[in-house]
């Protein structure tokens, strides 16, 4: 939530730069307005810069509310000053409304200091009365404005900008990353950071600030992680770190492993759609490289001892909206593979409620950005209580790997869109490694079980593929269903989930009332709903699956369409037996009853996205939403 870019440089941009020139020149506010776009996705209620440059006395801003166009529109009428160092800012607006006086950057000193920000300031009110009352005027809501002004006088007395944003870091409560420019030191950026993501980009010649690498990927892949409660100054050819009280620290060096290209729409209309494309990929390379020559599955960067793993005696899966759902999914297959129980919980909830944890109980953390602070909080509230904590994360250099005891990283690459497509699959197919590799660790399953099961799960890219490309026919008829303003969707065991998540992308995107039900809990309400004409998705278990689950939900078809309802299947090859029940029918290949979630999902994600196209509305940046929701 809100993206911050920062940079200081003293190279020039056009073909005549001349090395070690350290004149002002366009590279900043061209390197700010590039990181802004790719963080957009973080927040889009406004976006700001502010320049510092020699011989300026003041700092040179431009802010504007709604999509980063619109500053864009605001600087070609405006043009801003060549500069050495620049900020930029796009907001998910917290306190104060989306307007242009709420916009980051805040000025202070006279204009000398601009700020921009991500998280809450929780003690604003009280540092504002104080303030105010020794003479401060505010011009806008935010609490951000307080962390200006405070930084203002911190630096009228220390006289240098880091000592004085670690003064003022040390008097914050709640959230933070902070990053400012002074007029009197144009080559500077200072950032602070405190549960709120930054990262730092390592050039030649100059340096880099972002909320992620995303910031900074087509300039530089070298990256350094930075620690909580850490103070970072760039300039062109220097990164020092610190702490809070001033002592120096070390962040952690890494190389981005994915290139600026896979941030970019690559001939799609949308980041959804080539997301959405992407996903074969993301499951192949997640699975990449997690078995030895004997086909045993190897977790090299799991840093849990064996003996703890094998102690086990209960998971909990916390995560929150679809990664929760891609947890639902690990419950089953983690359950009846390694006999062990998983509980799933809603990371927020788990946070604040008094949870039996202890030294045996193994949490999975799952979590895209690595950021989402509902799940932080609910990382540490488990390892607090003697828990051992797995991240399944797709961002490298994020917080919630580092505070965990291990990781699993997903390989889904960069997700723009604020919808998570890829992500989940890849979840999911991270979840389903954890879930065997625990049951050959523990010795549920015989080697060659493990083996076999791994290869079909290898065969899931070329499945989610072939769902793919028989999309059309699902796009044709969210087409036809533009005028629709209820839809329900229903599943049961794996498909329940993917009912959850079908719902919500639909919500999400399309901004219809969507609900996923259990079919199952049809009969004890939900079929209230149903009247003529419902439409309703019905995702169906293999018919060879166990337990009778396939006619289970083939007689909870007849049931809705007996009341009217339209009947929307997603059914696997071959499966004659619910043809005659559906309107419409999605076909996807046979697969493992555990594994069919990795290919229902995809007609649901291709529905919502172009249900939400046919109403000419953003697919990429849903209203309200953003991305990496680092606020709880
Ligand atoms: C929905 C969506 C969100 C995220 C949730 C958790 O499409 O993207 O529900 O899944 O905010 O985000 P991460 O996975 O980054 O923790």
């Amino acid at each position: 939530m809100c993206g911050i870019v920062g940079y200081a440089g003293a190279r020039s941009a056009g073909a005549d730069a001349v090395a070690g020139d350290l004149g002002a020149n366009e590279r900043p506010l061209e390197v700010a307005l590039a990181g802004l776009k790719r963080l957009e996705y973080r927040g889009y209620d406004s976006a700001g810069v502010a320049l510092v440059g020699p011989g300026r006395d003041v700092a040179a801003f431009a802010k504007k509310s709604g999509k980063l166009d619109n500053l864009v529109g605001e600087i070609a009428l405006h043009p801003l000053p060549p500069a050495t160092a620049a900020i930029g800012h796009t907001r998910w607006a917290t306190h104060g409304g989306p307007t242009d006086t709420n916009a980051h950057p805040h000025l202070a000193d006279g204009d000398r200091l601009a700020v921009i920000h991500n998280g809450i300031i929780e003690n604003f009110s009280a540092l504002r009365q104080a303030l105010t009352a020794s003479g401060v005027e505010f011009l806008s809501e935010t609490d951000t404005e307080v962390a200006a002004q405070l930084l203002a006088r911190e630096y009228r007395t220390t006289g240098d900008l880091t000592a004085a944003m670690a003064a003022t870091a040390r008097q914050l409560d709640g959230t933070f990353t902070l990053l400012a420019v002074h007029a009197d030191d144009p080559t500077t950026v200072v950032g602070a950071r405190h549960d709120s993501p930054l990262v730092v980009g390592l050039g030649e010649g100059e340096n880099f600030l972002g909320s992620d690498v995303a910031a900074f990927v087509e300039h530089t892949k070298e990256a350094l992680e930075l620690g909580q409660d850490q103070i970072v100054t760039i300039t062109p050819d220097a990164v020092t770190v610190t702490d809070f009280a001033g002592n120096p620290a070390e962040g952690k060096r890494f190389t981005v492993d994915w290139d600026a290209a896979a941030a970019e729409k690559g001939g799609f209309d949308s980041f959804m759609d080539k997301e959405i494309h992407d996903q074969p990929h993301a499951v192949a390379d997640t699975l990449l490289g997690r078995t030895d020559a004997a086909g045993r599955i190897i977790l090299d960067d799991l840093r849990i001892d064996e003996a703890v793993l094998r102690s086990v005696d209960k998971i909990i899966v916390i995560a929150c909206g679809t990664a929760a759902y891609a947890g639902h999914v690990a419950k089953y297959a983690i359950e009846h593979w390694c006999r062990i129980p998983v509980e799933v919980e809603l990371a927020h909830e788990f946070r604040y409620r008094d949870p039996i944890v202890d030294e045996r109980t193994l949490v999975v953390a799952i979590s895209q950005s690595g950021e989402t602070m509902d799940t932080l909080m609910a990382v540490r509230h488990a390892r607090e209580q003697g828990a051992k904590v797995l991240a399944i994360v797709n961002t490298n250099g994020s917080t919630i790997p580092r505070e965990s005891d291990a990781v699993l990283y997903t390989h889904a690459g960069p997700e723009i869109a604020v919808a998570s497509t890829k992500a989940f699959l890849a979840q999911i197919t991270a979840a389903y490694i954890l879930g065997l590799y625990l049951a050959q660790l523990r010795g549920n399953k015989f080697p060659d079980e493990v083996a076999q099961l791994f290869d079909e799960l290898r065969d899931m890219s070329r499945k989610v593929q072939t769902v793919i490309e028989r999309g059309e026919y699902v796009r044709a008829t969210a087409r036809s269903m533009e005028a629709a303003d209820k839809v329900l969707f229903l599943g049961r065991h794996v498909g329940y989930p993917v009912a959850m998540e079908g719902a919500l992308k639909l919500k999400e995107l399309a901004y219809i009332h969507a609900e996923g039900f259990a079919a199952g809990e049809l009969k004890h309400g939900p079929i209230a709903l149903i009247d003529e004409g419902q439409p309703v998705f019905v995702v169906v278990p293999s018919p060879r699956g166990r337990d009778q689950l396939h006619s289970k939900v083939v007689s909870n078809i007849q049931e809705i369409r007996a009341r009217g309802a339209r009947t929307l299947v997603i059914a696997e090859d071959g499966d004659d037996e619910v043809r005659k029940y559906a309107d419409e029918i999605f076909w996807i290949p046979q697969a493992p009853s555990l594994l069919q979630p990795l290919l229902a999902v995809v007609p649901l994600q291709i529905f919502a996205m172009a249900l939400a196209g046919a109403k000419g509305l953003d697919v990429d940046q849903p209203r309200n939403l953003a991305k990496s929701v680092t606020v709880e």
